[in-house]
């Protein structure tokens, strides 16, 4: 496990409209997950289908395209990011199916009635003990119901090393405290392989590496503001000088880590993808 904190300080605030500037990018490893989720148990009835760590339901809407009347549940921990689900995406959806979104903590979430599909997109990765759910979640099935998730195995990249080393100066860390401490627990691409086996499921683990090339000034740190920052930007509050003067120091580490070459900023952003069907 790549294990940087035991423990998570307590969760950022989110801010959707800055996640949902990259929203092409942030979509297409979703899809590339879908694309490799098996049908799904339900044959003569609506799909029943949990999205975990929904955030502002931008991807929780494309599980309608696949399975049209479903029922759909977006499960996030962020006010904000349900907030903007619900004004967008919840009700009735095209194919005569339903979406709704409701609050839940992901690190206690247990399913409540079957489903035949769990879904999480760049989420887990905020959820140190995820891989303990796994028997919880697997329980929760349909037979030939499906686990299937999506975290990025980026933390080693320089836009993280880079923000751990600015956090841990004795500056930001005599102001930071534990808040600008990494937390991120995800395993490796093997781990999740031997875990969601050992559990029965026929299991579909992979990793990819996006070549991501991002236009403008300073993207990467305009990418990093709606993610890996929020936890920083959390404890930074409303102390704008403190604010700028972080961003300021950080944005010279990325505009040097990654410069813009000539068709744009290449930001290469590897993740990792696990599909788990229970047996039938
Ligand atoms: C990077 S966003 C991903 C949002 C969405 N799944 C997507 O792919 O666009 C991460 C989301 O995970 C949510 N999150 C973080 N920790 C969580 C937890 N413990 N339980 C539920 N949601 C959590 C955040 O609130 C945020 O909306």
């Amino acid at each position: 496990m790549h294990s940087v904190e035991t423990a998570a300080p307590s969760a950022p605030t989110w801010d959707p409209q800055q996640y949902l500037r990259h929203s092409g990018h942030r979509t297409r490893p979703f899809l590339d997950l879908l694309a490799r989720i098996p049908h799904l148990p339900a044959q003569d009835r609506p799909a029943r289908i949990a999205d975990l760590g929904c955030g502002p339901g931008n991807v929780t809407v494309l599980l309608a395209d696949r399975w049209a009347d479903a029922h759909i549940t977006g499960f996030d921990l962020s006010p904000d990011m349900l907030e903007r689900a619900g004004k967008d995406w919840s009700g009735t959806t095209r194919g005569g199916g339903w979406i709704d979104f409701r609050p839940a903590d992901a690190a206690h979430w247990t399913p409540t009635e079957p489903y035949d599909l769990i879904v999480s997109n760049a989420a887990l990765q905020w959820v140190p003990n995820h891989p303990e759910s796994f028997a919880a979640w697997i329980d929760g099935l349909r037979p030939g119901g499906t686990l299937a998730f999506q975290v990025p195995g980026n933390f080693t990249s320089p836009s993280h090393a880079l923000l751990g080393q600015l956090c841990e100066t004795p500056e930001w860390r005599a102001r930071l405290g534990d808040q600008g401490r990494r937390f991120v627990h995800i395993l490796d691409a093997s781990d999740y392989l031997t875990r969601l086996t050992d559990l029965g499921c026929e299991t579909d683990v992979w990793e990819t590496t996006y070549c991501q090339l991002l236009q403008g000034e300073d993207p990467v740190l305009d990418w990093v503001k709606g993610t890996a920052l929020r936890p920083v930007l959390t404890a930074l509050g409303d102390d704008q000088e403190a604010v700028d003067a972080f961003l300021g120091q950080y944005r010279d580490l990325l505009r040097e880590a990654y410069p813009p070459g000539p068709y744009g900023t290449v930001f290469p952003f590897r993740r990792i993808f696990a599909v788990a069907r229970k047996s039938s």
